[in-house]
Formats: structure tokens, sequence, C-alpha cells
């Protein structure tokens, strides 16, 4: 099984603007801090041991200190770790749910707790306020699998046909399309557009997934989630052997076949939400490793096995390069004005649709594979 493993690789492009490598001095775990953080400890005391919140709660109380005094919130994706999930960020969610934050967030400064592309469509959607990235190396495999340039290649190819790109892309490849969508609202989208045929891009198996739930003939690009294109229906048969009754929930990257052989599938938060409202015995989330334990925590009766494989570039965010970002304004987010105008087009345009419902799958399992035209 492929895993509990790091995956290796980070972002080419960012990685020529690396952030510092030395942390900050430690600070210390005085009587003061622990009795002001006390209550955040307690809600995540099922998945920080004691001896590690010694080492977290400083930081957590300089974060949340500053973070007040310069009138900044913290959007925090899913797949961050607990002691920032839980602890430091003021709104959490799926990638949906950050934009809609970010748009309605009434704060000059946004920290954003998540990859790249994430900082850059709240920067799209705010352009008056500073957007801050922690680690400008936090990249995405799907982001960097395609480029403005390609998207321009694609619709010379198929002149007239609506372009719907994946949230998971650069602000050059938003502002060469139509509309944006995430896991959560892409077949909804899809069909918004009222064609025969769209180009969805750039997530091979996510289009290969929304072909299921459509009659929408899908034209897409070959990239793939390095994180979850690793899952494969042998890890959910052994899973399913050695965990009898389990309930298999999948993040709609994964491979068809992956999604087949699930309960159930959705974005972050629908997972997320799928826990709290049927509260399964036991559960595994084909996912990023950080879910399990941020979903555990708001469901304690829940059982939850936790193979998973890491995001790196998720990894990239951590409680020190916060609380620097806050300290030194690093790193702002900066889009070229003309293409964040066009890119913000597509970004408001799926803003604007109708909020998907919490409940509710948005897509099927156990669906037979559907055909999909593949350009690479
Ligand atoms: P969500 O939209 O489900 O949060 O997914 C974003 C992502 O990067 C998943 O890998
Ligand atoms: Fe990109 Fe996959 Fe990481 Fe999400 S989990 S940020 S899609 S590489």
């Amino acid at each position: 099984m492929a895993l509990n493993q790091i995956n290796g690789g980070m972002s080419g492009q960012m990685a020529q603007e690396q952030a510092p490598e030395t942390g900050p001095a430690p600070l210390d775990y005085t009587p003061e801090i622990a009795r002001a953080t006390a209550a955040l400890y307690e809600k995540v005391a099922g998945v920080i041991p004691k001896f590690e919140w010694a080492a977290y709660a400083p930081t957590i109380h300089a974060i949340n200190t500053l973070k007040k005094e310069r009138g900044a919130v913290i959007l925090g994706h899913s797949y961050m770790t607990p002691e920032i999930y839980h602890c430091v960020a003021d709104y959490t969610g799926d990638s949906l749910m950050l934009a809609r934050k970010a748009a309605e967030a009434d704060a000059d400064i946004i920290v954003q707790a998540g990859v790249h592309f994430m900082a850059e469509t709240s920067k799209i959607l705010c352009p008056d306020k500073t957007v801050l990235i922690p680690d400008t190396r936090a990249g995405c495999s799907l982001a960097e699998s395609i480029t403005g340039a390609d998207v321009v290649k694609l619709k010379e190819k198929y002149p007239g046909v609506p372009v719907v790109t994946y949230v998971n892309t650069s602000a050059e490849v938003k502002a060469e399309c139509d509309i944006c969508c995430t896991s959560s609202n892409a077949v909804q989208v899809v069909e918004s557009l009222n064609a025969p045929r769209v180009i969805l891009l750039p997530d091979e198996f996510l289009a290969k997934n929304v072909a299921t739930m459509t009659d929408v003939e899908i034209i897409t690009w070959a990239g793939r989630c390095e994180v979850h294109e690793k899952f494969t229906v042998e890890d959910i048969e052994e899973l399913r052997g050695a965990n009898p009754g389990i309930e298999v929930l999948t993040h709609p990257e994964c491979p068809p076949d992956v999604m087949a052989a699930s309960d159930f599938a959705g974005s972050t938060s629908d997972m997320s939400n799928y826990v709290k409202q049927r509260q399964p015995k036991n559960v595994v989330l084909i996912t990023e490793c950080s879910m399990s334990d941020n979903v555990a925590v708001e469901n304690p009766d829940v059982d939850f096995i936790r193979p998973c494989n890491l995001c790196p570039h998720m990894k990239r965010i951590t409680l020190d390069n916060i609380l620097h970002a806050l300290q030194t304004m690093t790193h702002e987010v900066v889009i070229d004005p003309e293409i964040a105008a066009r890119a913000r087009i597509a970004v408001q345009r799926m803003i604007d649709l109708p909020a998907p419902a919490a409940a509710g799958p948005k897509f099927r399992t156990k669906q037979p594979a559907a055909h999909v035209t593949l350009v690479a």
C-alpha cells in the first residue's frame, strides 16, 4: 500500500523564492500561556499529545495576539495540521468555502494557511486586501500541470467550447477560462453552462468523475494531484478486509475506480459534513493525512482508520511561518492587475452560483467509468 509516505517534489517555479530555512528561537511555555491556551488544548487534546502542546502553545498565543493587533484573518484549509486548523484559523473548510470567506472577510489582511493557488484566489477576489502566504513554496501538482498558454491552445483546438478551470490553477490559467469550479461544485458548474461539450481542466481524474454524473461531453487535461493519484482499489479492499463495516469516503481527485469502490465521495467539507451528520461507527477518509485529525476533533465518538498520503505543499505551512508572516507582513501575493481582473470574472461567476447544499452527495460512487477526451 502506497500510503503514509511523504510524496516528494515541490513547485519548481516557487522553489526560487524560498522562505528562510532558519526557524525563530523557541518561545517559552509560561504558566500565563498555559492558562491562556487551556481551552484550545482541551479541544485538540485527542490528537495532540500534552508534551507537544508545550512546543505549540507559545506560538499559537503569539499568533492569536498579533492577528488581533493587525486586524488580520487566517483562512485554514482542511489539510492544515490540527494546531493550525483548530487553534489559529478564523475560518476553515474546503477551497470553495475559503474563497467565499475571503470574499466576505471584514479584514484588511488575509493570511492563507493553504497553498499558493488558494492565496491567489483570495487576492483575485480581494484586490484591495493584503494577502500573505507563509511559504511561497506551497505549490500544487495540478496548478503546475498547465499554463495560460496551454489553455489558449486548447481554445484554438476547440473553438466556442466553454472552459471550466478547477480552482487548483494559477491566476494566468483562470484568466483564460470562462468559470472556475472546485470539487464541491464541479458538476453544478459544468451543467450551469448549458452546453453539450465543456473543457474541464486540468484534473483528469476529477473530469472523469464529473463525467459519471452528467450527460455533458467532457474534454480534459492530463493533470493529476500527486497525493490522490496514489490511492488504489487494492488499498480500499485491504482497508475493508481489515475493518469490517468501515465506511470509505473519497476525494474526487482520486482515480475513478477508487471512487467507484467507495461509499461516498466529495470535497473535504463534504466529507467532514458526512461524518458530522451520519456519525459512522468507523470511517476512513481517502485523502490527505491531516483531514482525519481535524474531523476527529469534532467527532469524538467516530473511530477513524488513518492511512493517508501527505501533501508536501500543504505541509510547508507551519505555526512558525504563520507567525513570521504576521510579524514581517510577508510573503505578499502580487498578481498582475490585468490578469487578476480577467481571472476575477471566472472566480466571481463561480461564487455567484447558489452555494451547494451542505448535505447530499454531489458525486455518486459505484458508477461505471465514463468517457472523456484527454488532451495532453
Ligand atoms: P477541496 O476543494 O476539497 O478543499 O480540495 C482542495 C485540494 O487541494 C484537494 O487536494
Ligand atoms: Fe494540490 Fe493535491 Fe496538494 Fe491538493 S493535495 S494541494 S491538489 S497536490
